[in-house]
């Protein structure tokens, strides 16, 4: 699998205390591989979780980050960012995806991992919300779990059993692509399936099948059976990156 230097970094523990998701860090750093972040700048880090990727965007990039979030509470995110003490430079919101509240306008880059595909496959949620959060020139990222292609029935047969609810906003990387492009808001700078899915998803699913239930309740297992029954390789990791015309 890929060396993602900068993750390499930061403490696998505390990654994995923190994390919601396929290690958040290795698919930030894919991203960022496409993004220009400065110092200084503003981004937002829209689903942030318990911050891990605001942290790494602070001390990386010395960005001046909003940490938006809605299941965890911007008071416990807030005690996570003085721990690895980048409270100067990221500020803890919680807000909905719908009802978030920054001008238009405000922001060099916002990004999202493993977030997006919860409110942003919508096809209003671009044109009418997450597009108008970010100056001209400024930049789009995100990473979404997904699938390799489109099927007639929304899934490969191998997980149509696993198949529930928001599993329907798994898309491909074109169905992506199109959903903002179409909108003539974006150049879009990159859209790609992550190398070795899987292998980057593992290490959430073991970690998720013995320590899920003790934070979110049942349903600890449902990464390792959804990964097991994917048995022709069609779960991806889509990354796409887009500058705002
Ligand atoms: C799978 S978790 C990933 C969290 C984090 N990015 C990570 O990778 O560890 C999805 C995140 O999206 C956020 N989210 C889902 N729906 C949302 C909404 N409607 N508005 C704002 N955030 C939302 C949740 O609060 C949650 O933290």
């Amino acid at each position: 699998m890929k060396i993602y230097p900068r993750t390499e970094k930061y403490d696998p523990a505390w990654i994995s205390e923190n994390w919601m998701g396929p290690n958040p860090l290795w698919l930030l750093e894919d991203l960022c591989e496409h993004l220009e972040l400065k110092p200084g700048m503003k981004v937002l880090d829209m689903g942030c979780g318990k911050g891990i990727t605001s942290v790494f965007l602070a001390k990386e990039y010395g960005a001046t980050v909003f940490a938006n979030d809605l299941w965890v509470s911007a008071t416990d995110n807030l005690r996570r960012f003085e721990e690895a003490g980048v409270a100067d430079k990221v500020f803890p919101i919680h807000a909905e995806a719908h009802a978030l509240p920054y001008a238009d306008g405000f922001f060099d880059a916002a990004i999202s991992i493993d977030s997006y595909e919860y409110y942003g496959a919508d096809e209003l949620y671009f044109p009418c919300t997450y597009s108008k959060l970010v100056k001209p020139g400024g930049q789009f990222g995100i990473v979404v779990p997904g699938l390799v292609k489109e099927y007639d029935s929304g899934c490969p047969d191998t997980l149509k059993d696993l198949w529930v609810g928001e599993m329907f906003s798994f898309h491909s990387k074109d169905w992506w692509r199109r959903l903002w492009e179409k909108t003539g808001l974006v150049e879009i700078t990159s859209c790609y399936d992550m190398d070795d899915p899987k292998e980057i998803w593992w290490p959430w699913a073991k970690w998720a099948k013995e320590n899920f239930s003790k934070e979110w309740g049942d349903g600890g297992d449902f990464d390792e059976r959804f990964l097991n029954a994917d048995t022709n390789n069609e779960v991806a990791l889509v990354v796409m990156s887009a500058v705002k015309k």
